[in-house]
């Protein structure tokens, strides 16, 4: 088991990790990072990280770090982690996952390895409409039991922020439910959850022929309703054949952004859609992301909206094609990484085996990869001003994994190597507006009065 510190004020306020090998800040503006500047991870070495009241203080050698007045005299007061020579990287974060499910989705499993592709399944009845009946008849309390049982898989393998959608209810109640069950879920977990309405994942069977019917009852009932509750900051659509068209998809944004929530989308998995309709919505996101055509690599590259590539989904669905993250990457593209964790095409909580993945099949270095799993998920999430670095200000969010080079995290495969997480953030529903936090080392005694 992983041992996770929950850095709050009251109950830890100063922690210091001290002999850290290899510390990855990835440091740098809090915005996202394209082309050439996705490989800077602002590495030191012989590193420590001061934190207090839940964020980050102090970050630095560990000569610097240790020469700190307020430490030196309040020594007695900090805890100390020795990381004993290891890797130290922000707390990852899964900018995508669907956590809102029952049970594994086996028959469909069984269909696949017998040869049938996931939309012959999702067109005969299954996919994610197989997931719908254990959701609608699960309590709120045991659906959280599961979630709760997702995120505790992701922050065993060091994500400490996630996003979380709904989607396995498709009815106002369902959604409403799942949403509940994330918040109730996030409460007792430590890490930061970012929460979703996905009720546009694709028309239930109750609306079959009637999807437009769907639509709007998605934008004249279920936003409003999941935005008065405050359950949701964000509003996802599958933008895909089968699921909901552009027309549908640019209906769900429009209503989203009237009730003030952000939008994202999963588009471009099997069949490729035009973006400059949905872009014109300033998604924080675009995920998949498999085929995208050259005039949209080009729009993409200047607008702010990050790219989320899934490769957990290309992986389990067989494909023999990844997302073409080189393409996007050398034409200035943000770009994230997320496991897509969800019953039917990417069963893993695992980040660093996304990670992973990134490498060996899509051809990123593992900074990239890093750089892709913290600075740039958080801007996928808006929450770049709080997550994604070790800089004095942000949340004391980290991930301590038992290996010496950074690298190792790309090359074990199917090995958690995460040995510890601390967790400083706290959860919001909907995610508070990022603000421009700037506790420095004088910080320490502020926190310190507040505790
Ligand atoms: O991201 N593509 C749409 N949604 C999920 C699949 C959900 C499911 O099959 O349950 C995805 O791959
Ligand atoms: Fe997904």
């Amino acid at each position: 088991m992983v041992d996770s510190i929950v850095l709050t004020a009251k109950q830890n306020p100063y922690l210091l990790l001290s002999n850290i090998g290899q510390l990855l800040t990835l440091r740098g503006k809090s915005a996202p990072r394209r082309g050439s500047a996705l490989k800077e991870i602002g590495l030191i070495e012989d590193a420590a990280v001061l934190c207090a009241g839940g964020r980050i203080a102090a970050v630095g050698e560990q000569r610097e770090v240790l020469r700190d007045q307020w430490l030196k005299k309040n020594k007695r007061k900090v805890e100390e982690i020795d990381c004993k020579g290891r890797v130290v990287l922000p707390g990852l974060i899964d900018s995508h996952t669907h956590p809102a499910f029952v049970e594994p989705r086996l028959v469909d499993f069984e269909k696949r390895t017998s040869g049938a592709t996931y939309e012959e399944i999702a067109a005969a009845g299954g996919g994610i409409r197989s997931s719908l009946s254990s959701v609608r008849k699960a309590t709120r309390a045991h659906l959280a039991d599961r979630v709760l049982a997702g995120f505790e898989g992701m922050l065993e393998q060091g994500t400490t922020t996630v996003e979380a959608k709904s989607g396995y209810g498709l009815t106002a109640k369902d959604e409403t439910k799942s949403l509940q069950a994330i918040r109730d879920a996030a409460q007792r977990w430590p890490g930061t959850v970012v929460s979703t309405l996905l009720a546009a994942h694709v028309a239930p069977p109750e609306f079959a022929g009637k999807e437009d019917e769907y639509v709007e009852l998605i934008c004249r009932e279920i936003i409003p309703q999941i935005a008065k509750q405050r359950l949701a900051g964000f509003v996802d659509v599958f933008c895909e054949r089968g699921a909901f068209s552009l027309e549908q998809s640019e209906k769900i944004f429009a209503a989203a952004r009237a009730r003030g929530l952000g939008t994202r989308a999963h588009v471009c998995q099997f069949t490729a859609s035009k973006l400059d309709r949905l872009l014109a919505h300033q998604p924080a996101s675009l995920d998949h992301m498999d085929c995208v055509a050259a005039e949209d690599v080009s729009l993409l590259a200047q607008r702010e909206t990050v790219a989320t590539l899934l490769p957990g989904a290309n992986y389990f669905l067989g494909h023999r094609e990844f997302p073409d993250a080189r393409r996007l990457i050398d034409s200035g593209v943000a770009v994230a990484l997320a496991t897509d964790y969800n019953p039917g095409t990417s069963p893993t909580p695992s980040m660093p085996f996304v990670i992973s993945l990134a490498c060996t099949h899509m051809k990123m270095s593992v900074a990239e990869a890093i750089s892709a799993s913290t600075i740039n998920a958080a801007c996928a999430l808006r929450l770049e001003t709080r997550k994604g670095s070790v800089e004095a200000g942000k949340d004391a969010d980290l991930a301590v994994f038992d290996f010496k080079d950074y690298r190792e995290l790309g090359y074990w495969v199917a090995w958690n190597r995460c040995e510890r997480v601390i967790v400083g953030g706290q959860n919001e529903h909907p995610p508070r507006r990022p603000t421009t936090a700037g506790l420095q080392h004088g910080g320490t005694e502020k926190s310190e009065l507040n505790s």
